[in-house]
């Protein structure tokens, strides 16, 4: 068998035309959905996904402002910038980009984001409205996983997710989400017992380690769902996930490749995000 592809751009641009559609219908009322994307220190990977994250809300018509500062800037000063975003009207989502300079405590920063702002979904509010099952915002990875579940009319009543990784930022709420749609969850991680017993009788698995070929044809019931998050170089240094994408392409029915799979998604869901906070901040 092989597999059929779950296009991640293909359904991006279905659900960022939807944006904008209701981004112009809140304009209509007055208000430009916003998001304010801060970034600190220069890192070379975050400066690449700030850049895309600006210009996905620009095509999608929505407001975005980049406040870049120095790796010396002081957790107090990046602080004080967060609390004068939570009180500006023309911003509806707020996102640090991670990871932080050293000397800042990330996890203190997020929690002074503003619950109603905390596109990323980091905050402890998120985690515990996602747990409970309350409106909240929901971590933008895991989000878009959901929906390409959803874009190929997957019903995850009963069935068996196989979620490998166990971080809060794509493991764990990846496993509440599938715990809300009546799948049957089981979370491996790097302290997992024989992982391949477990993916054997797996109906969907999401792979979240960040480590190549985590996830082998000879790991994967046929048929099953396979959603690959890593985000990893090859010999080659191409990019890569975290699933051996040759292989287990011959026995899932659906998979997601990389690049082009869970990678676009994520940036659309903020997008997604962003433009609810600006409807429920407008309501
Ligand atoms: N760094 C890597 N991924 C992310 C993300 O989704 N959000 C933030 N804030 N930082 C990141």
């Amino acid at each position: 068998m092989t597999a059929q592809l779950i296009d991640g751009n293909a359904l991006s641009k279905q659900l960022r035309t939807e944006v904008a559609t209701r981004a112009q219908a809140l304009k209509a009322k007055g208000v430009t959905p916003g998001l304010a994307v801060v970034l600190v220190g220069d890192n070379p990977a975050s400066q690449v996904y700030v850049r895309n994250k600006v210009k996905a809300c620009e095509d999608s018509g929505l407001h975005s402002v980049l406040e870049k500062y120095e790796a010396t800037m002081t957790e107090a000063d990046l602080l004080a910038r967060v609390e004068a975003l939570n009180n500006d009207p023309s911003i509806h989502g707020i996102l640090v980009q991670l990871p932080l300079p050293a000397h800042i405590d990330a996890q203190k920063v997020i929690e002074a984001i503003s619950p109603a702002k905390d596109v990323d979904g980091f905050h402890i509010a998120s985690a515990g409205a996602l747990m409970t099952g309350m409106p909240g915002f929901w971590p933008c990875t895991p989000y878009g996983c959901m929906k390409m579940l959803e874009s190929i009319g997957y019903d995850l009543r009963g069935k068996h997710a196989v979620v490998i990784g166990r971080s809060n930022i794509v493991g764990k709420p990846m496993a509440l989400m599938l715990l809300q749609k009546d799948a049957t969850v089981t979370v491996a991680h790097s302290r997992t017992q024989n992982l391949k017993a477990l993916t054997l009788q797996a109906d969907v698995i999401v792979a979240a380690v960040g480590k190549r070929n985590v996830l082998t044809a000879d790991m994967v019931k046929p048929g099953a769902v396979v959603l690959d998050v890593g985000m990893n170089r090859n010999d080659e240094g191409k990019l890569c996930g975290d699933v051996d994408f040759e292989g287990v392409k011959e026995v899932a029915s659906h998979i997601t490749p990389v690049p082009g799979g869970v990678g676009p998604m994520t940036i659309t869901m903020l997008l997604v995000n962003t433009l609810e906070a600006a409807e429920r901040a407008s309501n």
